[in-house]
Order: C-alpha cells, then sequence, then structure tokens
C-alpha cells in the first residue's frame, strides 16, 4: 500500500518505541520520515536501520529554538511538513503528597508543552505553505481517567485530549486535521521503566505489574507498538480527511468513551 505516498513526516521522540513503529510504518506507506529525538545517536542509528527514506536531527521538545530548528530542517530538506506527530513523552509515578514540583513541571513541559509549540511552529509552516496538513497527538489511556500514583502523567495526558480537541477546532479551516491516539498499555522501553517505578512503589517484583497490567487488558495482553501503527496511518491518510479534534482509544478494549 501506498496510502502516504509523497508525504513527509515529523515524529518527535523516534529514536525507539512507539515513534520508531510510526517512521517505519510511514515509509512503509511510501513517505519520508524524519526520526527527531532528543537522544540524537539512537536517532540517527533508528534512520540508518530504515534507509534512505529516513533522516535524523536532534530534537528537545521543551526548546523553542529547537523546535524551530527542526521545523527549517523539515523545510530545507523535504520542502515542509505533510504530517507531525507529537510523540516524545515522560512518565513518572508518586502518591499524590509526594509529588515534587520539579516532576511536576517537568512532565507538563515535555508532555504538554512540547505538543503544544511543536504544533504550534508546524501549523504556522503548513498554514504559510497552504497545502493543510495532519497532526497526531500521543495522548494515553492515561489521560482518560486519574490512577493512583500517576497524578501528573495522567493530568498531562489529559490536557493532550483537550489541547487535541481546541487545536482541531482552530486548524481545521486551514486544512490541518488535529487528531489523537490513547494507546492502553503498550510494552517496551518505556513500560520497562513504568515496572519498575511500581516494583519500588507497590513492593513487586521486576515484571509483575507488566503481567497483571497484560492479563487485565480484554483482548488477553499487552500492545505492541506495531498495534498502534495502523490508526497512525489512518489519520495521516485521505481516508480520515473528515476526522477532526479526535482522540482514539487503541488500547485493546482498555477504555470505552
Ligand atoms: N508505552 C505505553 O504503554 C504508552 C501508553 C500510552 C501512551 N503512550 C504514549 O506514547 C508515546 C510514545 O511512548 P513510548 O512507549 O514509545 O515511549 P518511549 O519512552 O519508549 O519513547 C519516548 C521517546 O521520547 C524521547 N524524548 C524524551 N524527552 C524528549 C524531549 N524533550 N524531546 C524530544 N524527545 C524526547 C526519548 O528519548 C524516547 O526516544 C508517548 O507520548 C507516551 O506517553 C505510551
Amino acid at each position: 500500500m501506498s496510502r502516504l505516498e509523497g508525504k513527509c513526516a515529523l515524529i518527535t521522540g523516534s529514536a525507539r518505541g512507539i515513534g520508531a513503529a510510526f517512521a517505519a510504518a510511514y515509509i512503509r506507506e511510501g513517505a519520508q520520515v524524519m526520526i527527531s529525538d532528543i537522544d540524537l545517536p539512537r536517532a540517527q542509528q533508528t534512520a540508518a536501520s530504515l534507509g534512505s527514506k529516513a533522516a535524523a536531527i536532534h530534537l528537545d521538545v521543551t526548546d523553542q529554538a529547537s523546535i524551530d530548528a527542526a521545523v527549517a530542517a523539515m523545510e530545507k530538506t523535504f520542502g515542509g511538513i505533510d504530517i507531525l506527530i507529537n510523540n516524545a513523552a515522560l512518565f513518572d509515578l508518586a502518591p499524590i503528597v509526594d509529588i515534587t514540583r520539579d516532576s511536576f513541571e517537568r512532565l507538563f513541559s515535555i508532555n504538554v508543552g512540547g505538543p503544544l509549540f511543536m504544533l504550534q511552529a508546524t501549523a504556522k509552516s503548513m498554514i504559510a505553505r497552504g497545502q493543510g496538513g495532519r497532526i497526531i497527538n500521543m495522548a494515553s489511556q492515561a489521560g482518560r481517567r486519574g490512577e493512583a500514583l500517576v497524578g501528573v502523567y495522567c493530568a498531562t495526558k489529559a490536557a493532550v485530549i483537550s489541547l487535541t480537541q481546541s487545536a482541531g477546532l482552530d486548524l481545521v479551516k486551514h486544512g490541518i486535521n488535529v487528531n489523537a491516539i490513547a494507546p492502553g498499555v503498550v510494552d517496551g522501553e518505556h513500560w520497562d521503566g513504568v515496572d519498575a517505578l511500581f516494583a519500588r512503589h507497590e513492593g513487586l517484583k521486576p515484571g509483575e505489574k507488566k503481567k497483571l497490567v497484560g492479563e487485565a487488558v480484554p483482548y488477553g495482553r499487552m500492545g505492541t507498538a506495531e498495534d498502534l501503527t495502523g490508526m497512525a496511518v489512518f489519520l495521516a491518510s485521505a481516508d480520515a480527511d473528515y476526522v477532526v479534534a479526535q482522540t482514539y482509544n487503541v488500547d485493546g478494549g482498555n477504555w470505552m468513551n
């Protein structure tokens, strides 16, 4: 299939995990992809593994100069941005009484400020180019309801869902569709870290939290990054022209709304 033939995508935090899987899927669909990440060596490694349709740049989504440089790199390398995926995010865990201001500010800066200022800079570039575009934000089932120990991360992902609605409604007049994906529990390095945090806070053995959350998914297992690629391709494709300001759950049945 070549549903994204001729399209150019910028994916934040795509050196590994879900972002890297999205990059591979977009390339399979004919797109060119900029792997952007705070971890440049890993981004370069990932881009090299994806072949000539991938390039890599350093990007820190909390730094406006870095955001502007990424947009400029897209314009120089590919002539503009057709698709942005706001994928970079951080997780943290603490009881409400132990949440630190540092954790709060770090997570909101990356998980909410990142998507907001990335989509702002990208939208300006898309509007100037006059060809519309697609912006996909990575929300989470954590944004659908709060969870003990996960207060800050849940609040950031609820903010991503809200931002998706506001930006979607504001930018649709420019032919820019903004939507979001809310994954459930997706195995990978991110969840290795989450599992370790739960082990510390809940006195579990390593791997035990993963096992528990996987067994609780109606589908019967944790998700994989590949499980999400169909939705990411759909939202970037012409099939989603009339899809605006929505957040789609891709979570094996964990959440219904
Ligand atoms: N894995 C899950 O179970 C799960 C569930 C729901 C939602 N999500 C969301 O999906 C997205 C991808 O998750 P993942 O599991 O692939 O995570 P991950 O931790 O494996 O990857 C995140 C990437 O973001 C990069 N990054 C961190 N800070 C950055 C910054 N300031 N600027 C640019 N890049 C930065 C990291 O280097 C890393 O490569 C995230 O938004 C996450 O919140 C994941």
